[in-house]
């Protein structure tokens, strides 16, 4: 099976955790394959609350009611792909750009799905570069911070998130500790998010291997 029919696969297994109501969509491509099996049973659902602009562009082109989420109260569920996923549900995203609205929406549901093909689960993050979203002014002082942490960050070119802000991509960290990682770089000022999600991890990871969809949770 390709990369591609394996995100199709967890998108499709994916539907069998969406309920009634209103539910978180993330971004990327995998998420994409999700919306389009969505779409295919939005009669089940109220709406969705999206992760990033573009999500939202393609929840409405398949006629998905996108929804705000200060209106949406707790979701239910959060369905989204990763860069990077351990077996402790510990994962790196954040390799399209929309980290911080992906963790808001995240820390609004109740349970987080993700959807990954086999080759995102890993025994120790860092090697996908670490996305960082930082309010553009503080860019130099936040690359130095990262510096010190082991890190070396790099600007993400020509790229703008939809909050405004610049994404540094931080090489060649060796993560042993996610959950600290998280902590001691959302501390760092001008630091907006991270794309560690430690603190909040996926409770369900639906993952694409030739033998068929595995389920960790
Ligand atoms: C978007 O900002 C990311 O967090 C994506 O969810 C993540 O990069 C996975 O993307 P793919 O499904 O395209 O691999």
């Amino acid at each position: 099976m390709t990369q591609d029919e394996l995100k199709q696969a967890v998108a499709r297994a994916a539907i069998e955790h969406v309920p009634a109501g209103i539910i978180g969509v993330g971004t990327g491509s995998t998420a994409n394959y999700f919306i389009d099996e969505l779409a295919k049973i939005k009669g089940r659902i109220d709406g969705a609350v999206a992760s990033s602009e573009a999500t939202a562009q393609r929840l409405k082109s398949h006629g998905i009611p996108v929804l705000d989420l200060n209106s949406a109260g707790e979701l239910a569920v959060y369905v989204d792909g990763a860069d990077e996923i351990t077996k402790h549900m510990h994962m790196i995203k954040g390799g399209g750009g929309a980290l911080t609205r992906e963790k808001i929406v995240a820390a609004c549901s109740k349970k987080f799905v993700c959807i990954a093909d086999g080759s995102k689960l890993v025994g120790m993050l860092g090697n996908f570069p670490l996305p960082v979203e930082v309010v553009p002014m503080a860019q130099s002082y936040v690359a130095r911070e990262l510096v010190k942490l082991g890190g070396q960050p790099m600007l993400r070119q020509g790229f703008t998130t939809d909050n405004g802000n610049i994404i540094l991509d931080v090489h060649g960290l060796k993560i042993m500790n996610p959950v600290e990682l998280e902590t001691q770089i959302n501390q760092i000022t001008g630091v907006v998010t991270n794309g560690l999600f430690a603190r909040r991890p996926a409770d369900v990871l639906l993952l694409g291997t030739s033998e068929g969809v595995r389920t960790l949770q």
